[in-house]
């Protein structure tokens, strides 16, 4: 993958970029492989030491009176276990060990890449609320493939000491050096926390970066780069290597991230099976409930699986999991013919050739000599080493950066070029450098961004929110190709990403901007907020990529997350009871939580107090009525009444009663619960029916979306 060129792997390029490969870790020696050895929580006896519990067990397993080469690490802090080389039989040895929950091999995932901020409301300036004393105590840790400590969204200028409650470090290898804005890196890599891939140098900018003004990828974008809290501090925990990001390593992350005292986590990593793991074998389903138990939100990227349905990968409910959709920006590469047409294409190109036309070669196998000094015009997504630009065929619909010049054409315009070709004598053209424009379509979720219905529970919507993930400018590392040719030579400090990995920062950002504002607020708190005060999105769309299924409650809304109203709260037991009416068997619901638990209530799984609603109904013929128990917790004013209201969507055909339809509170935190019955009949098989509910005392709108759905994807 790494030779060959971009052009070749338009496509796979997002696969490399944004998705994952789950291909087990395998260690040089024969058949023995890294498992993860998961045990839970840890116990509370103090006398209790987890690194020799750790050796002794693996010894008893092995049989070997040294753990050298065996013992690849240990969890300590947040929660108890290890991962080891293990032969088969050892690994089945290990599973029947008394306190070891869980012990599964040890996966790869992938990484999945400026208006933005301006776009979603929050603008720079003094006219933006900020909260800059506790903005700049809040601390946000990034998962991820390291950070490029000397960028300028990284410089410590104006930065008091870390936060006291800090108890991170500084390991990030030789040659790399924290200071008041980047407090904290850890590796567990082996090759040093620096980023050399660009990924996680950009999504840190992007949660907290400083404010950068003159920022541009070669004049592209141009303008100031910032994060959504740039006071904030920034830890990263680099957890892949250029092959990847292992579930044990991504483990160790959150093990430590916990226990530093991060106040939020962003993680823009995932499996790329295009199936969603369940949550026993998702190892950042478990890192992220340990998080949730301490009171720390982890935003999650939804994979960039799209727009095939059930394609999201991040699916369990105490994770907030964003979809990626565009901004008011776009950037084309424009095409100018010597007719005087000019073709809109899309693509990242930062070379100028000067308005000078060369003349267009059309073939699909034009030789070598045939193309120099010439524009190669092909069908194919292939561009030309020799010719002095390339303008091919493209589906896609977002730029990506390109290692030479080059535009990609819709269909329309590709055939509008060809016969321009075919039907003149000495035809010829020229590409232009990248311009950006104002795109019409905003805030639409993008092709790749993963689709629900979630798999693994069907009755919880997934994703939550979108947000830009779209051609985004951030914070790059220098040693990183900026397009995913490895053979280009650019080096730059900033550059333009797209994918799922982009808008999870952007929500990461955002939660940290609302904690900032109400510290005691639970992730649960955070998660809804955000959600029941998103940007209301077209759900008339064609086809189930357009609906709930692609952009979960909306568009986040930085500003109007702060004063949510009414809030739907969740804990730990909230979430376990729902793992129960998954009917989870206790054995499995160990693996998740760390900790014995027995079922004592079982929830409805759509009967969780998320700030969503959603069930999979059986069958589409029949008529049906369902029920949503939800309570909500008064976040806003005393005294506030809150009348509910339900919004239909275009073609639902849905009735939806809210009992009592009217809820009174007197007293801040005070809660109230109510039922959302719906009945209908006739659901369309292919499509998601759906409304919005609405509560409103005047001056907040909590919005949650309905969504009723069956078979047929
Ligand atoms: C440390 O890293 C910086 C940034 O890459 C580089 O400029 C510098 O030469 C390195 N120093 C050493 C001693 O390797
Ligand atoms: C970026 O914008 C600034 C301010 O508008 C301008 O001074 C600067 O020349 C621009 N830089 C590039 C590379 O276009
Ligand atoms: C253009 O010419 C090529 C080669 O002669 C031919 O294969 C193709 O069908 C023509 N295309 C159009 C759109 O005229
Ligand atoms: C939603 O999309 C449909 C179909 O594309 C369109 O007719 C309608 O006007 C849109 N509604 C809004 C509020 O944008
Ligand atoms: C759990 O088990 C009950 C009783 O067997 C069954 O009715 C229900 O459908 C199951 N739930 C899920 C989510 O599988
Ligand atoms: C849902 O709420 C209704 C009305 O308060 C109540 O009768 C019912 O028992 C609740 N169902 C569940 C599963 O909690
Ligand atoms: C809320 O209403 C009660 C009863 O009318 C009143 O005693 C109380 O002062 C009110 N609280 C606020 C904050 O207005």
């Amino acid at each position: 993958m790494a030779n060959r060129a971009a052009s070749f792997c338009f496509l796979s390029c997002v696969i490399v970029l944004c998705l994952s490969s789950v291909s087990a870790v395998t260690d040089d020696r024969q058949d023995k492989q890294v498992y993860v050895v998961y045990m839970g929580s840890l116990p509370s006896r103090v006398e209790y030491t987890p690194m020799s519990h750790h050796m002794s067990i693996l010894q008893e397993v092995t049989g070997e009176s040294s753990n050298d080469g065996r013992l690849v690490r240990s969890y300590k802090r947040s929660f108890n276990g290890f991962a080891a080389r293990l032969t088969p039989t050892e690994r089945e040895r290990m599973a029947k060990i008394e306190g070891v929950v869980s012990v599964f091999p040890s996966k790869k995932l992938q990484i999945h890449t400026t208006t933005s901020w301006d776009f979603m409301g929050l603008k720079e300036g003094k006219n933006t609320k900020r909260n800059l004393a506790v903005e700049s105590d809040t601390i946000i840790g990034v998962l991820d493939t390291g950070i490029w400590p000397e960028s300028e969204s990284f410089s410590d200028k104006g930065f008091g000491p870390p936060p006291k409650k800090w108890k991170g470090v500084c390991s990030g290898g030789a040659n790399f050096t924290c200071n008041n804005k980047l407090i904290g890196a850890r590796d567990y890599t082996r090759e040093g926390a620096r980023d050399s891939q660009g990924h996680g140098t950009h999504t840190a900018s992007t949660v907290a970066g400083n404010a950068v003004a003159g920022a541009s990828f070669f004049g592209i974008g141009n303008g100031t780069a910032r994060g959504g809290v740039p006071a904030s501090r920034i830890a990263a925990y680099k957890v892949c290597d250029s092959t990847g990001c292992t579930s044990e390593a991504i483990l160790s992350a959150f093990d430590d991230a916990i226990a530093d005292g991060v106040d939020l986590i962003s993680i823009s990593l995932g499996g790329d099976d295009d199936e969603a793991s369940k949550y026993e074998k998702d190892t950042i389903a478990i890192g992220a409930f340990h998080a949730m138990a301490k009171g720390i939100l982890t935003v999650h990227s939804g994979g960039n699986s799209g727009p095939n349905p059930a394609s999201v990968l991040s699916v369990a409910p105490w994770m907030l999991t964003v979809a990626a959709s565009t901004t008011n920006r776009g950037f084309v590469s424009k095409v100018v013919l010597g007719n005087g047409k000019t073709l809109v294409g899309k693509s990242v190109n930062t070379f100028d050739l000067k308005g000078k036309n060369y003349p267009l070669v059309y073939g699909e196998f034009v030789e070598e000599p045939e193309v120099k000094g010439k524009i190669l015009v092909s069908g194919y997504s292939v561009s030309s080493e020799i010719a002095v630009a390339s303008i091919i065929k493209d589906y896609l619909d977002y730029a990506s950066v390109k290692p030479r010049p080059l535009s990609a054409l819709s269909q329309d315009d590709f055939d509008y070029l060809v016969s321009y070709v075919n039907s003149t004598k000495s035809p010829q053209g020229t590409v232009l450098k990248t311009e950006s424009i104002y795109n019409q379509i905003a805030n639409k979720v993008i092709s790749f961004s993963s689709r629900g219905p979630n798999t693994v529970a069907v009755d919880l919507l997934k994703p939550d929110i979108t947000a830009p993930g779209v051609e985004i400018l951030a914070a790059y590392s220098p040693l990183a190709p900026p397009s995913t040719d490895n053979s280009d030579q650019r080096h730059v400090k900033y550059s333009v990403l797209s994918g799922t990995s982009m808008s999870c920062p952007h929500v990461a950002g955002v939660a940290a901007y609302v904690k900032t504002f109400h510290p005691q607020w639970s992730p649960s708190a955070i998660q809804s907020a955000i959600m029941t005060t998103a940007w209301p999105m077209n759900a008339s769309g064609t086809g189930v990529a357009s609906t709930e299924f692609a952009y979960g409650a909306g568009h986040v809304d930085p500003i109007a997350a702060l004063n949510p109203g009414l809030v739907y709260e969740l804990d730990k037991a909230d979430h376990i009871a729902f793992l129960c009416g998954l009917n989870y068997t206790s054995q499995t619901l160990k693996l998740i939580s760390g900790e014995a638990v027995t079922c004592t209530g079982k929830t409805l799984p759509r009967n969780l107090n998320y700030p969503s609603m959603s069930a999979k109904l059986p069958g589409s013929d029949s008529s049906f009525t369902v029920t949503f128990n939800r309570t909500v917790t008064n976040l806003g004013t005393p005294n506030s009444t809150y009348k509910s209201k339900i919004v239909l969507n275009h073609g639902s055909k849905l009735s939806v009663k809210v009992s009592p339809s009217v809820l009174s509170m007197k007293s801040v935190n005070e809660k109230q619960a109510f039922t959302v019955t719906v009945t209908g009949s006739g659901l369309d098989p292919n499509l998601p029916s759906s409304a919005n509910l609405i509560w409103s005392d005047g001056t907040h709108n909590v919005r949650s979306p309905i969504v009723v759905y069956t078979d047929g994807y």
